[in-house]
């Protein structure tokens, strides 16, 4: 028995799972050609354009992946963890799940959308783990710049794809060797990827599952 498989938990990750595959594709950017919807993916400026047009849509990981998250939260024995991109909490979830099983703890996740925030926070209260969450409402480049715990064990990067590197350094110094690091469609941000796979920066990393990298910070 885990909070991850058993009610509220559970029938609550089916529906929302559902309802996004249902929602997959927002028709706000069904009409953006793909360069520009590209270009506005990997830009460091246009995130904000890009993400107001999709602030109806979940967007949030695969199945797979926040399985992956739970398990890795859970064998890990996070107690801190720290989320780039809330969205509708489907990850934020998840993740508060394994600190529940973990015996409890502290998840700071951002989110600039207030539509999204007030999404997340009713569905973390339905699941009864609003306890364990603060949602952060406005730009992470901000909201995760101050008062963050003295370790993180876990960060999820699942904002704007050109920021993780940005993230990363908010956080970098929070990070005890051993502490994991999990970036999702990682492909769109070449310098992250640059930083963790060079083992002279402190971390290992694979690719993982197709679009989510791996990485543990060694040093
Ligand atoms: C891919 S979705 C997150 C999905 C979520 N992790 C899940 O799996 O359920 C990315 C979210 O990050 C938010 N976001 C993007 N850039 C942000 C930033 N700089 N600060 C705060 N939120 C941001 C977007 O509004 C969007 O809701």
């Amino acid at each position: 028995m885990n909070t991850l498989t058993t009610t509220p938990l559970a029938p609550l990750l089916d529906r929302l799972f559902e309802e996004a595959a249902a929602a997959e594709m927002d028709p706000a950017v069904a009409d953006l050609p793909d360069e520009e919807r590209a270009r506005l993916m990997r830009s460091k400026t246009g995130y904000r354009e890009l993400y107001g047009r999709l602030k109806n849509a979940a967007l949030a990981v695969s199945r797979e992946t926040a399985t992956l998250l739970y398990m890795l939260a859970r064998s890990c024995g996070a107690r801190t963890i720290i989320e780039f991109g809330t969205s509708f909490g489907i990850s934020t979830l998840h993740l508060a799940a394994a600190l529940r099983d973990n015996g409890g703890g502290r998840l700071i996740t951002s989110e600039f959308e207030p539509s999204k925030v007030a999404r997340a926070r009713h569905n973390l209260t339905t699941a009864g783990l609003i306890d364990l969450i603060e949602i952060r409402e406005g730009d992470a480049l901000q909201t995760l710049s101050v008062d963050l715990p003295d370790t993180v064990d876990l960060l999820l990067l699942d904002g704007a794809k050109a920021l993780y590197s940005e993230i990363l350094h908010l956080v970098e110094n929070r990070l005890k060797p051993g502490a994991l690091l999990v970036a999702d469609d990682a492909a769109y941000c070449p310098d992250y990827l640059e930083r963790v796979r060079s083992p002279a920066n402190g971390y290992m990393s694979v690719p993982f599952g197709g679009d989510v990298e791996l990485s543990m910070r060694i040093s």
